[in-house]
């Protein structure tokens, strides 16, 4: 067949890495670029600089296949590639809720200016809608008129913990082109990934749509699963005051395959490196572009969320019998055990972490409170620093009058309960996930707390 399109991949962040190393995976001959020395370096010696199951292997078997390689220097990745994807992060802007597009600007600007023959330049990162465009002006601006250097955008979805097979297996692919060059060249870049497809006897549908049309899939997919995680938690909340419980609940709705069962977990609600911050950017988005209307109620996703973090605030000084003062209850004098660090379990992420914010919460009460994650340790010292941690799920829990488990982690859902209640001062239990059983713990003897569970 054709010969395929060099890869560069520019931005080595979760998104970049993932992609490049898996796209090396399927043959492609693949560049990563990043301005960032140590992280290249650490790349290039086989590191993987977050956790993310199996991609370490990936990572080490394609570096010795010589069919992937990382450097720091832009005009190197001009002279490589045929297709760039455009990786770099879009964080929430400091002065407000958009995005920050700076990095994206250096990165394509930098780009255009070294490229020497005709490329095509793919936006993958989440964008507020109208950034394509704008990427197409800057590449226009900076990129030799004559080699006629084209833009796409080609959003992805892929989740932590699942990255690789989310990128050797989508459920599909979306494609934002205005050319039938475009067109073609992103799909030779993902003949790879179409192949497998084929080879397994799997759908895999392609959207080609237009530029405004790709960005907003992506904002809106997220959008709807943030909803979805919030929905169930609001329906947490009225179950708390109606005696309800929220698991059985979200069973039930669940198998009505309109709604269906997947992401309908009550509990701390979501967090990580983009459900909150693409929701707050959708809506300042949306609001600059006169349809603020429309999204207002992701404001209430939003709140929704953060009130399940005051939630375990306030069931803890349930449980410990804390007075509540003018500024909300004090937990001075007792010993929290929170155990979850990362947003969610199989993940070292602490980004937006509900079970971080939880643990600062329980900490400004007052209370003396020990954090451990099986993972996340070392992220979680550095984002919040004034925190406890313990080395061991065990240091955290002993002595403790309370404990708190506010990420799903294998290890605490198979928790022993008898084992767990001779190191504690008091059997209390808040199950911040409702992914523990709570039959198991009453019966050794704990008080058990769920998540709109009575
Ligand atoms: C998400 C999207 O799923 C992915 O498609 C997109 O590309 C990036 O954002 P990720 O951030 O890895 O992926 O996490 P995800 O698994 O979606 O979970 C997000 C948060 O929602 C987590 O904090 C999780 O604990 C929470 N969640 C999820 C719930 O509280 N309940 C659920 O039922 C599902």
């Amino acid at each position: 067949g054709a010969p395929r399109p060099r890869l560069a991949f520019l931005g080595t962040g979760y998104l970049g890495t993932t992609y490049a190393i898996c796209f090396a995976e399927m043959g492609y001959e693949v560049l990563g670029f990043d301005v960032d020395i140590d992280k290249i370096a650490r790349l290039t010696d086989g590191e993987v600089p977050f956790h993310e199951p199996g991609l370490e292997e990936l990572l080490k078997r394609n570096l010795a296949a010589g069919r992937l390689k990382f450097c720091t220097n832009l005009a190197q990745t001009a002279e490589f590639g045929d297709v760039h994807f455009i990786c770099v992060g879009t964080p929430q802007r400091v002065d407000g809720m958009g995005a920050d597009l700076s990095y994206i600007e250096a990165v394509v600007s930098g780009l255009a200016r070294h490229l020497t023959r005709k490329a095509l330049i793919v936006g993958k990162s989440t964008v507020p809608v109208g950034t394509a465009e704008w990427v197409e002006q800057l590449v226009g601006k900076h990129a030799p008129a004559e080699l006629g250097v084209e833009v796409a955008w080609s959003p992805e979805f892929l989740q932590e913990g699942f990255a690789v097979e989310d990128v050797l297996r989508p459920n599909r692919i979306v494609a934002g082109v205005n050319s039938e060059w475009a067109s073609s060249m992103l799909y030779a870049a993902h003949k790879g990934v179409l192949d497998l497809a084929a080879t397994e006897d799997r759908d895999l549908p392609v959207v080609v749509t237009d530029f405004a049309t790709a960005e907003l899939v992506k904002v809106a997919a997220n959008a709807f699963l943030a909803t979805k995680v919030s929905f169930i938690n609001a329906m947490a909340e009225v179950c708390e005051v109606a005696g309800g419980d929220v698991t059985q609940l979200a069973r039930a709705i669940g198998y009505d395959p309109r709604i269906g069962n997947r992401f309908l977990q009550a509990g701390v609600g979501f967090g990580g490196g983009c459900l909150p911050k693409d929701i707050r950017a959708f809506q300042a988005r949306a609001q600059e572009l006169g349809a603020g209307e429309a999204l207002r109620f992701l404001h209430e996703v939003d709140l929704i969320n953060q009130r399940r973090r005051t939630r375990v605030l306030q069931l803890a000084a349930d449980l410990l019998a804390c007075r509540c003062g003018p500024a909300g209850p004090d937990l001075s004098g007792t010993r929290i055990a929170v155990l979850g660090a990362t947003f969610k379990p199989n993940s070292d992420d602490v980004r937006d972490a509900p079970s971080l914010a939880v643990a600062a919460l329980l900490a400004k009460a007052g209370a003396y409170v020990h954090v451990y994650d099986p993972q996340g340790m070392h992220n979680a010292r550095r984002a919040q620093p004034d925190l406890t941690y313990a080395p061991t799920m065990t240091d955290a829990v002993r002595d403790a009058d309370l404990v708190c488990v506010l990420t799903e982690w294998a290890d605490f859902r198979n928790a022993d309960p008898h084992a767990l209640g001779t190191l504690v001062t008091h059997r209390r239990i808040i199950d911040g996930r409702n992914c523990l059983d709570p039959a198991l713990w009453i019966q050794a003897g704990w008080e058990y707390r769920g998540m709109g569970r009575p």
